[in-house]
Order: C-alpha cells, then sequence, then structure tokens
C-alpha cells in the first residue's frame, strides 16, 4: 500500500490476528515496524515473518498495562528508529460474563487491558509522534464500542471509553495545532484467536462461545481487516468500520437510537448462552 514507505509504525498486540496483520502489512508496504505482544511465542513468529519480507522490525515483550515499562519503550523505540510516525493501540482481551455474576477483578483486568492499555500507549508516544512533524495515533475499539449487549459489560465499557478519548485526542490535536492524526478502529468479527485468547464467567462455556464466534460472528480475515485499517490511515479518517457487519450495525444503532437495545436482546438473547 502507498504512503508508508519510511514510516516508522508501533504495533501492540501484534503476536496474534489484526495486530500480526497490520504489522505484516505495513512492513510490506515499506514501513519500519516495532513490534510487541505479551505472548512471545506468537511475537517471534511476526517478526520472522516481517524479516522474511524484508521488513526493518524491533520486536520487544511489553504488557500494555504496564505503564512505566511502556514509558521506556517509547523513548527506546523513538532511539533505535530516529523518530516515531504512528502508534497502532491494537492489544486486547476480550471476556463474557454478566454484570450480576462477574467478580471486579475480571471487569478490572479488561479495562486495564482494553482501555489503560490504551492510554499508555497513546501518552508514551504522544511526545514522538508530535516531534516527529507527521504523527498517527491508531486506537482499536470496536463495534462494542458503539453499542452494548448483554454479557458484554466490561468490554462495552472499555471500547467505549477508547472511543470517547480518541474522539477528544482527535479535536484536541487539531485545536493545539499539533501534526498528528488519530483514528479510531471499530472493526465487526474478524477471524483471529480472540474468543479462543477469552475469559468468560463461571457457568459460561468458553469453548461453545469461541465456537459460536468462529463459527457465526467473525466473517472478515485479519488481513482484509489489516487493509482496510491502513486505506483510512492513509486517509487520515476519524474513524474506520471494518467490516459489512460493522457497517450494518453502525446504521442500526444510527437509525433506532436507544431502541436497539430491544431490538438486540432477541438476536443475542437466542445466540449467546447464559450463566
Ligand atoms: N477479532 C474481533 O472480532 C475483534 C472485533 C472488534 C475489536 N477487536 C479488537 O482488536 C484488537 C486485536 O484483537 P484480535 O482479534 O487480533 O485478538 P487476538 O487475541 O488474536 O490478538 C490480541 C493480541 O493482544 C495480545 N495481548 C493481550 N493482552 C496484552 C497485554 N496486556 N499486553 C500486550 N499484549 C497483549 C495477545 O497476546 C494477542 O497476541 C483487540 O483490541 C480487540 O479487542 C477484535
Amino acid at each position: 500500500m502507498e504512503g508508508f514507505a519510511g514510516k516508522v509504525a508501533v504495533v501492540t498486540g501484534a503476536g496474534s490476528g489484526i495486530g500480526r496483520a497490520l504489522a505484516i502489512e505495513l512492513g510490506r508496504s515499506g514501513a519500519k515496524v516495532a513490534i510487541s505482544d505479551v505472548n512471545v511465542e506468537g511475537l517471534a513468529d511476526t517478526e520472522r515473518q516481517l524479516k522474511a519480507i524484508g521488513a526493518e522490525v524491533k520486536a520487544d515483550r511489553l504488557n500494555v498495562t504496564e505503564r512505566e515499562a511502556f514509558l521506556a519503550y517509547a523513548d527506546a523505540v523513538n532511539e533505535h528508529f530516529g523518530k516515531v510516525n504512528q502508534i497502532y493501540n491494537n492489544a486486547g482481551i476480550a471476556y463474557t460474563g454478566d454484570i450480576e455474576v462477574s467478580p471486579f477483578k475480571d471487569i478490572e483486568r479488561v479495562m486495564d487491558v482494553d482501555f489503560w492499555g490504551v492510554v499508555n500507549g497513546t501518552k508514551a508516544f504522544l511526545p514522538h509522534l508530535i516531534a516527529s512533524g507527521d504523527g498517527h495515533v491508531i486506537n482499536v475499539s470496536s463495534v462494542f464500542g458503539l453499542f452494548s449487549s448483554p454479557g458484554q459489560a466490561a468490554y462495552n465499557a472499555a471500547k467505549f471509553a477508547v472511543r470517547g478519548f480518541t474522539e477528544a485526542l482527535r479535536q484536541e490535536m487539531v485545536l493545539a495545532g499539533h501534526p498528528v492524526a488519530v483514528t479510531t478502529v471499530h472493526p465487526g468479527g474478524i477471524k483471529t484467536a480472540i474468543a479462543r485468547n477469552a475469559t468468560v464467567a463461571e457457568g459460561l462455556d468458553r469453548d461453545e462461545l469461541a465456537k459460536l464466534f468462529d463459527k457465526r460472528l467473525a466473517h472478515t480475515s485479519p488481513q482484509r481487516a489489516a487493509r482496510i485499517i491502513l486505506e483510512a490511515v492513509r486517509k487520515k479518517r476519524a474513524r474506520v468500520l471494518v467490516g459489512a457487519d460493522a457497517k450494518v450495525l453502525d446504521i442500526l444503532v444510527r437509525l433506532t437510537g436507544s431502541g436497539y437495545q430491544r431490538l438486540f436482546l432477541t438476536v443475542t438473547g437466542r445466540l449467546i448462552p447464559r450463566s
């Protein structure tokens, strides 16, 4: 893809799924990539694939919830490549469980990774992105940042928070006159390991939920998702809906206002097993 040659791009959660596909597509497009993940085996695999296509890559184990480590990592990446142009705050986890039966710690864990991980990455890299004169923050929310669903309260809260945070950032960058574009990403169902890596509340069957996700909900390949996201980044779009499902759901929510809740209840009630 055009527009990425020579850019330095940082991708979190690059050891699997959308993060891996983003890193590889960026590498193919001539970007230099800094990849990280908590899963070092997955990360090493992505690094091997990037090296095989001749991309310049720096790979590091990084837990996005560890703020001090993230700040030090941002400086290290900037020093290594001499600049940073783009951060893809992509690392994330899923959790299914009704609020009534979900322990505080499970809700907090989702917020820690999916929301605070994004805040940590944005703040750690922002000074370097501004200094580059050509920066871009890309934060991965979800369709679950557009509407809520029973059993997804923790994930909904984190993804709505990412959306709110990122939309404010975009306006702030314009007001401050900083050379930093900002994009919020709302993927629909993407064929990744997210459901297999997920945790669930007691009484729910994780394998059944993962099967349901893989067979009925995940329609878009991570490679296609990465190309859609990079096209939006190239055009400096405020937001990008990934997949036909995301587009349809966005329209439904806009048309029905709060009415979507009753509409979706029937569907999710039938589809998703309750604990
Ligand atoms: N797959 C989908 O249908 C879908 C839909 C909407 C949004 N998303 C979002 O897309 C992003 C990528 O998800 P994916 O589908 O590729 O899932 P995935 O499970 O395939 O990949 C996520 C990666 O993030 C890493 N990760 C998890 N916790 C981490 C942490 N604390 N620090 C660093 N890395 C961590 C995992 O090890 C994994 O490699 C997530 O933010 C997810 O919420 C996915």
